[in-house]
């Protein structure tokens, strides 16, 4: 029946031009022939007329096929199913009084159709164009292009490009270059596993995937270029999840002869200016710092959330010599009130203590605050003393709980900072229409690796240490602190970057910490330690996760909402099926061949 109808009615585009889109018209237009094309969101016939939704990404316009303008016209409208692609020509009026819709742009106006062309037809989609669909989201996921149809989404990806435009004029207004760099190079270290490439003329040798441009953009400082930035896809092979993709992008930036004060400075201006510039939103000047050690200390993460309070509390002091074993043993103990909580059951208690568990913590006490009594399993353990101690630093009120964790700091850190997070959602505390960014600083320059039993780069193996801070480099590299600088955004890490080392020697010498070589870096980075030795200026950058910034000012709850053809938890490309098997001729003319075939 389509196969025919498709046959019958597909009509060329011929001399048709769209003179407006569907949100265009209006009551000023009234009188006037125009032409307009798109998909038909909705059908209705009433008394010999037929209404159409005609839909583009725009938005809707009533179209009407009436027997006593074009009675041909009207008799053929009969085919028209939900996403039908049509051009209409006619005569824009106003609606009858009581037909105006208010809520449309459009809704004071119609056109009635004098011609009209049917350009193609549809399969019915798998669900319906609208923003409320109750779908899975693989199924949205494999027929993607009905999806991005969808309102929603095609907000989500004009707002993409509107903030994206913000930047680049920003940038480019400050004395920006936007330039380029290679997506077939060498793996640089950003910490996730690298996408490799096969060469064909090199059988045998594999390029990587970029990470980051990290060191081409300081090649491009080295070669004079100063100030480059660039809206750049990046690769990482890493475990997903909601804020990550394996390609994604990057707001990229370098600069030259500035040092850590000017980039944030000038990264926060140009954050201010797309909050300003697509949602109207005054964000603050300056914005609030806090030192990664401060950071952990109030919030237990490294990315805090601060729109809402509820800080941590250290209190290994006040019970080192309580009675409780756990709390008198433990490096650090630390408290996390939830004000107004004791009305909490068992049973959620429960499910918060099967909620820590999944970053390790092996239990979760807890004290309820009556006007009577403290209610809790470890109540009996502390003296009258201890109690005062904790109510005073805690600042106590009757009908708060209070949540422990205790052992070791990053455990302890990580358990109650995400407690924090899970408590907050619960309790609807935080004001979702808000943004708080804030910079986070004095980063450690290493981590230690316990399973490798080696130093890593807490940020990449390229990231300068504060002034004075290389003397702990050899000896005590858990106290050198870095000069980098995360932004975050209501929780969410969208932004990092650093000072970078401009010379040879300390480049060779941060090498050294990390274990690697001087053959390896020869092997890998001889080309970087080459070009520091011939004139390279200070210089230092930040790179923002695009993808994250806009799914946070578009209120998403994934990246994925935000990325017009993403990729599953499984890195697998629902749509067209990536990744595929490929041919053995294919894998042959790249000296290739898969363990399960050798032999
Ligand atoms: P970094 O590795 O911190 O720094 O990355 C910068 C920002 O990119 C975003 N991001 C991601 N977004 C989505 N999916 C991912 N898998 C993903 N990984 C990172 C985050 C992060 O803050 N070259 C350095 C920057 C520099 O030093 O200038 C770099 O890439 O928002
Ligand atoms: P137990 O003596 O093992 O019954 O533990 C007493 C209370 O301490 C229980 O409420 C446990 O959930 C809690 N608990 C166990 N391990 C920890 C920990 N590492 N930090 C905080 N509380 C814990």
């Amino acid at each position: 029946m389509l196969s025919e109808t498709n046959a019958r009615c597909c009509d060329l585009l011929g001399d048709w031009r769209r003179s407006h889109h569907c949100a265009q018209l209006s009551s000023a237009d009234t009188g006037y022939d125009v032409t307009l094309m798109g998909w038909v969101q909705f059908r209705r016939d009433h008394g010999g007329l037929i209404f159409i939704d005609l839909r583009d990404r725009h938005g809707l316009t009533q179209v009407v096929f009436n027997p006593a303008i074009n009675a041909e016209a009207h008799e053929r409208a009969h085919v028209l199913r939900s996403e039908f692609v049509l051009a209409v020509h006619g005569k824009v009026r106003l609606r009858p009084e009581g037909m105006r819709n208010p809520t449309l742009s459009t809704g004071e106006i119609e056109v009635d159709v004098h011609d009209w062309k049917l350009l193609n037809t549809a399969n019915t989609p798998p669900f319906p164009i609208e923003d409320r669909v109750d779908i899975s989201e693989s199924t949205r996921l494999e027929y993607r292009y009905l999806d991005l149809r969808r309102p929603r989404c095609m907000h989500n990806l004009i707002f993409r490009h509107t903030a994206t435009l913000a930047a680049r004029n920003f940038l480019t207004s400050n004395d920006f270059l936007e330039l380029e760099t290679p997506i077939l190079t060498r793996s640089t270290p950003e910490g996730a596993r690298d996408f490799l490439v096969p060469s064909r003329l090199n059988s045998g040798n594999f390029y990587a995937l970029p990470q980051s441009p990290q060191l081409f953009k300081q090649l491009y400082m080295i070669s004079g270029l100063d100030r480059y930035y660039q809206i750049v896809r990046c690769f990482r092979d890493e475990d997903l999840r909601a804020d990550r993709q394996p390609e994604f992008t990057q707001i990229d930036m370098e600069l030259s002869f500035v040092d850590q004060s000017q980039v944030m400075d000038i990264a926060e201006r140009m954050i201010r200016h797309i909050f300003y510039e697509t949602l109207s939103v005054s964000l603050p000047d300056p914005f609030p710092r806090l030192t990664h050690a401060q950071a952990i200390a109030d919030y237990g993460l490294d990315k805090p959330d601060i729109r809402f309070d509820m800080k941590l509390h250290d209190i290994t002091d006040i019970v080192r010599h309580s009675n409780f074993r756990l709390f008198s043993s433990s490096p650090l103990v630390k408290a996390l009130v939830l004000p107004q909580g004791a009305h909490l059951s068992r049973g959620e208690i429960d499910q918060l203590t099967d909620f820590v568990s999944i970053y390790g913590a092996k239990g979760l006490a807890w004290i309820k605050i009556k006007p009577t009594a403290w209610q809790s399993p470890i109540a009996k353990f502390f003296s009258e003393q201890e109690r005062n101690a904790l109510a005073q630093t805690l600042t106590l009120k009757n009908d708060d709980i209070v949540f422990f964790q205790a052992g070791d700091p990053d455990m302890v850190n990580n358990t109650l900072g995400y407690l924090r997070l899970e408590l907050a959602q619960r309790t609807q505390v935080i004001n979702q229409s808000s943004f708080q960014p804030v910079w986070i600083t004095d980063f450690p320059l290493f981590e230690w690796d316990a399973a490798e039993k080696r130093w890593f780069a807490r940020h990449h193996p390229f990231t300068s240490p504060q002034d004075g801070h290389d003397e702990f480099m050899a000896t005590h590299p858990e106290q050198a602190l870095a000069k980098a600088y995360d932004l975050v955004l209501n929780g969410y890490e969208i932004g990092g970057g650093s000072v970078r080392i401009h010379t040879v020697d300390m480049q060779n010498r941060m090498f050294n910490v990390l274990g690697i070589s001087s053959e390896e870096a020869a092997s890998k980075f001889g080309f970087l330690l080459r070009a520091l030795q011939y004139g390279a200026p200070p210089h230092a950058g930040i790179a923002f996760g695009l993808d994250r910034l806009i799914m946070l000012m578009t209120g998403s709850s994934s990246i994925r909402d935000v990325i017009a053809f993403p990729k599953t938890q499984k890195a697998a490309c629902l749509m067209t099926q990536a990744p595929s098997r490929v041919s053995t001729m294919q894998l042959r003319e790249l000296g290739l061949k898969l363990r399960e075939q050798a032999g």
